[in-house]
C-alpha cells in the first residue's frame, strides 16, 4: 500500500484525489501524524504493509521562514530525514518534493540537477538539508523538485491574481524573476506514473511545466485567459515592477528556470507547455 504525507496541502490533495480515481490501495495522514515525531511515524505505520511513502508535507511559508528557521528545519529538515528513516525501515520507497529556492538564481541558463545548490533564504536551505538528509538515509528515493507551485486547493499566486482581479484597477507584479509554473495535477499524474510504473530510477529529477516566463507575464496570460474562459470580465492594469520596487522578507532567486532534460530521458515523461496547463486549470474553474 501507499502512504500519503501531508494529505491536506495543496499538492497532497490532488495526489490523493488521482489516487483515489486510480483505485490505489493508500492511508494518509497530515498533520495528525506530525513528521517532526519518529515515533508518531513509526506508530502509523507498524501494521502497514507500505510499498511507498509520498511525503507532501512541509513548511512553505517562504517569507515568515526568515523568522521561524528553527521551526523550517524542523519541519523541511528534521522531518524529511524520519520520513526516510521510517521509509527504511519499512523496505518502502520514498517520493518526496523539493523546490527551485535550492538554487541561488545567479545562472544564465535553466538549471540542471547537479548544478551547485546555493540558497538564499532559510527556506531554500532548510529544503535542501532536507534534500540532504533522504540522500544520507535511503538510497530508494525520488526527489522532485517543482517550483511555482499551483493547483485548485489552498493559496498560491494565481489564486492570488484571481482575487485580485476582482479587487483593484491596477496590480503591479515583478517581471525580473524567471521561472517555471508548475500545475499541481500534473505533479499528481508524474507520481501516479512512477507508483504504476513501479519505477527504481531513484534520484533528485528537476520537474516544472514547460517553457519560461516571469512573475509579470504568467499574470498577464492568467488575466487574458481568465477573460476569453469567462471567469473575469473586467480589464485590470497589469504593471511591470522590478525586484527592488517590490521588496519580501525572503529573497527569492532571480533565474529559477530548470531543466527537465533528466526526467524527459531517464522516466519518459512529456513535459506540457506551463499555458497549456493554464487553460486546463482555469476552465475547470468554470465547469
Ligand atoms: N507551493 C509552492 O510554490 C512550492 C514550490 C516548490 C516546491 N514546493 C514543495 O512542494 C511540496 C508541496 O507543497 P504545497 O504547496 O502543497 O504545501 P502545503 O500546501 O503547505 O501543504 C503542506 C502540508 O503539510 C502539512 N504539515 C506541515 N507540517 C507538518 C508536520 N510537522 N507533520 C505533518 N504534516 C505537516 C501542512 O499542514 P498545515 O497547513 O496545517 O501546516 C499541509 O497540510 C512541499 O515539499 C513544498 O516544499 C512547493
Amino acid at each position: 500500500m501507499i502512504w500519503l504525507i501531508g494529505n491536506k496541502g495543496m499538492l497532497g490533495t490532488d495526489v490523493e484525489q488521482k489516487l483515489k480515481a486510480s483505485a490505489f490501495d493508500y492511508s494518509a495522514s497530515d498533520m495528525d501524524v506530525d513528521i517532526t515525531d519518529i515515533g508518531a511515524l513509526r506508530n502509523f505505520s507498524k501494521d502497514k504493509k507500505i510499498e511507498w511513502i509520498i511525503n507532501c508535507s512541509a513548511y512553505t511559508a517562504v517569507d515568515k521562514a526568515e523568522d521561524e528557521a528553527g521551526k523550517a528545519f524542523k519541519i523541511n529538515a528534521d522531518g524529511a530525514g524520519n520520513v526516510a528513516l521510517v521509509a527504511k525501515e519499512r523496505k518502502a520507497k520514498l517520493i518526496h518534493f523539493s523546490t527551485d529556492y535550492v538554487f541561488d538564481g545567479t545562472k544564465s541558463e535553466a538549471y540542471i540537477e547537479n548544478d551547485m545548490t546555493g540558497p538564499i533564504g532559510v527556506y531554500g536551505r532548510s529544503k535542501l538539508k532536507g534534500e540532504e538528509n533522504i540522500l544520507q538515509t535511503l538510497s530508494e528515493h525520488f526527489i522532485f523538485r517543482i517550483s511555482w507551485l499551483y493547483g485548485h486547493h489552498g493559496a498560491n499566486f494565481v489564486h492570488t491574481m484571481l482575487r485580485l482581479f476582482g479587487e483593484r484597477d491596477e496590480v503591479r507584479v515583478v517581471n525580473d524573476q524567471w521561472g517555471s509554473p508548475t500545475f499541481a495535477e500534473d505533479v499528481a499524474d508524474l507520481i501516479i506514473k512512477i507508483i504504476r510504473e513501479n519505477s527504481t530510477a531513484y534520484g533528485i529529477y528537476h520537474f516544472t511545466n514547460g517553457g519560461r516566463t516571469t512573475w509579470y507575464e504568467f499574470t498577464r496570460e492568467i488575466h487574458r485567459l481568465a477573460k476569453e474562459i469567462g471567469l473575469k470580465k473586467n480589464d485590470i492594469k497589469i504593471t511591470p515592477v522590478s525586484t527592488a520596487e517590490y521588496p519580501t522578507k525572503a529573497k527569492r532567486p532571480a533565474n529559477s528556470c530548470m531543466s527537465k532534460t533528466k526526467i524527459e530521458k531517464t522516466l519518459g515523461v512529456k513535459i506540457r507547455p506551463w499555458q497549456e496547463s493554464l487553460v486546463e486549470f482555469l476552465s475547470e474553474k468554470v465547469l
